[in-house]
This record gives structure tokens, sequence and C-alpha cells, in this order.
């Protein structure tokens, strides 16, 4: 049985690494729309109509038990749209706002994500429901995927970039301080022992990529009452797959995915070829970008 994990491009692959280890029996296909990267400026309906396509093509050829949209800008806004045009159970991921307002110490929680995370509703309602009663600071990153991103393939990074990413996460008010940052970004658990490196005090940096992998499990269990079965090994193993939409990674991460045990794999998505044709050099300068890539 397959299991889908879908990212903007390699960040998702924290939520991976934890996917695998509590659902080992299952095999796994990641897709990066590297094409599509970085989502957090995305308009919100342009990246809506973009995901509903490349599922469609996905879906079709995996038949996947299960999806993880493990990006939180694609989650606080498509979750509706996933589950009503698909019959499909889908878990997304979203800024660990509730942990954090209930482990604070000092009151203060930052929730670090990109531009279109932090300005979503979904995340607004987030932060009303569990956190009123904290003091609640959300910092757009316009800079910090792509940053990942580079570190991930052991490409040098601008640490003053980093620096000045992360300043406006530390708050100091009342002789209190921030005390905890909730990772609103899949990518940003790569970056996190730089981030440490650079962060004015210490602080709790809140993955929760390891939650989301737990739900997703509990979400199978309930669904599947054969997972014992296939526990048992009685089941043909079938390898993990990496799909990149560029269908043009750099070496490095070839090696990355390879590193990780998954086979690269080429595959067309009939629905960014007829968006490239019908928007190119209109309003989507993106459309235009998946063609020259
Ligand atoms: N990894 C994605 C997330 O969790 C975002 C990166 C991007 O494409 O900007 O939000």
């Amino acid at each position: 049985m397959t299991i889908l994990v879908f990212d903007s491009g390699i960040g998702g692959l924290s939520v991976l690494r934890e996917a695998r280890m509590v659902m080992h029996a299952h095999r796994f296909v990641y897709v990066g729309d590297d094409a599509g990267f970085p989502y957090g400026d995305w308009d919100g309906a342009a990246l809506t109509e973009r995901m509903v396509g490349l599922f469609e093509t996905l879906i079709e050829q995996f038949q996947p038990r299960l999806a993880i949209v493990a990006c939180n800008t694609a989650s606080t806004l498509i979750m509706p749209a996933l589950r009503s045009r698909f019959d499909l159970p889908f878990v997304g991921i979203v800024p660990a706002i509730k942990p954090a307002a209930e482990r604070t110490a000092s009151g203060l929680i930052t929730v670090l994500a990109t531009p279109g995370t932090v300005s979503r509703l979904y995340t607004r309602e987030l932060v009303r429901k569990f956190a009123s009663h904290r003091r609640v600071n959300m910092v757009g990153a316009t800079r910090l995927a792509r940053l990942a991103e580079d570190h991930m393939q052991g490409k040098p990074i601008d640490t003053g970039v980093l620096e000045a990413e992360i300043a406006p996460c530390f708050v100091e008010a009342d002789g209190r301080r921030t005390d905890i940052i909730a990772l609103g970004c899949t990518h940003y658990p790569f970056l996190v022992n730089e981030m440490r490196k650079y962060a004015p005090w210490p602080v709790d940096w809140l993955d929760p990529a390891e939650a989301v992998a737990r739900q997703a499990s509990a979400v199978l269990s309930q669904i599947d009452k054969d997972i014992a079965r296939r526990v048992d090994g009685s089941a043909q193993p079938q390898a993990d797959l990496a799909i990149m939409t560029s269908q043009s990674p750099s070496a490095a991460i070839v090696r990355l995915l390879g590193g990780l045990g998954l086979q690269l794999r080429s595959q067309a998505f009939p629905s960014l070829m007829s968006a490239a044709n019908s928007n190119c050099c209109t309003e989507s300068g993106r459309a235009c970008s998946t063609l020259r890539k």
C-alpha cells in the first residue's frame, strides 16, 4: 500500500522521515513540486488549482491509501479542496500553535512560517482558538525555505540572511522573552542547528512532523484493518520513490534522495503542461518558468 508525501520541494522529507518510522510496512512515494517552489508567495486560487491537478495524476498513477500534505503553506489552504475532490484520506501539517501555547513558560511564542502560511485565515483561527491567552508573534520569512533547500544540498548559505530572517522571532516584553518558536514550514527543521547558532537566546523549536506522522498512522489504522497482515511481511515490498515535478533536480538532490533510499522516478503531469500552454506569458509567470525548467 502506497502513501504519498507531498511538498513544494525537499522540505517535506522532514515529515517523510517521521512517517517512515511509524508506518514502516508501507511504501512511500515522495513528491516535491520543485517546479512550483517556493509556495510561500503563491496566490491561493492558483495554488489550489495547481495542486488539485498534480494530485489527479498522482492518485491515478499510484492509487495511494493515504496522502500526507507535508507543507504548511498548502495545508493551511487546500485541505477542503482536496478532500472534496478526491475519495482519499488526506493528512496535513500546520504549525504547532496549540502545543506551543500549552508549553510556553513566558507566554510569548512565535510562529515562524512562509508569508502564505502566516497570512492564512486557517492559521489565524488556530491562534484565536488555542493561543488567545498568549502573545503570539507571527513571522513570515521570505527566504528561509530557499536557504533550507540550499543547506540540504550541501551548498553554503548566507548566514547574514538567516540571522535577519529569524531576528523578528525573538521578542522581549515586560521582562519576559519568547521561549518557543513553532516551526510552520517543513523546510525549517533542516535549519534548526544553524538557527540555534544565530538565536539571541535559547528557545524550543517545535516541529510538528512526528505528531503528523502519528496522526497519519492513526488514520491509516482506522481505515485499514489489514495493517497487521502487511506488517507480517506477506505483501511484496515495493521500492520507495521520489518524483520531482521539474524532472530535472540538481545532482545534489538526486544524491540526497538516493541516500534516503528513494528511487527517482520521472512522471509527466498533464495539468502542468496545459497550464503552461494556456497561461504562458499571460498572468502566470510561474507557468512560464515551469516550461523553461
Ligand atoms: N515546505 C513548505 C511549508 O511547509 C513551504 C516552502 C515553500 O515552498 O515556500 O510551508
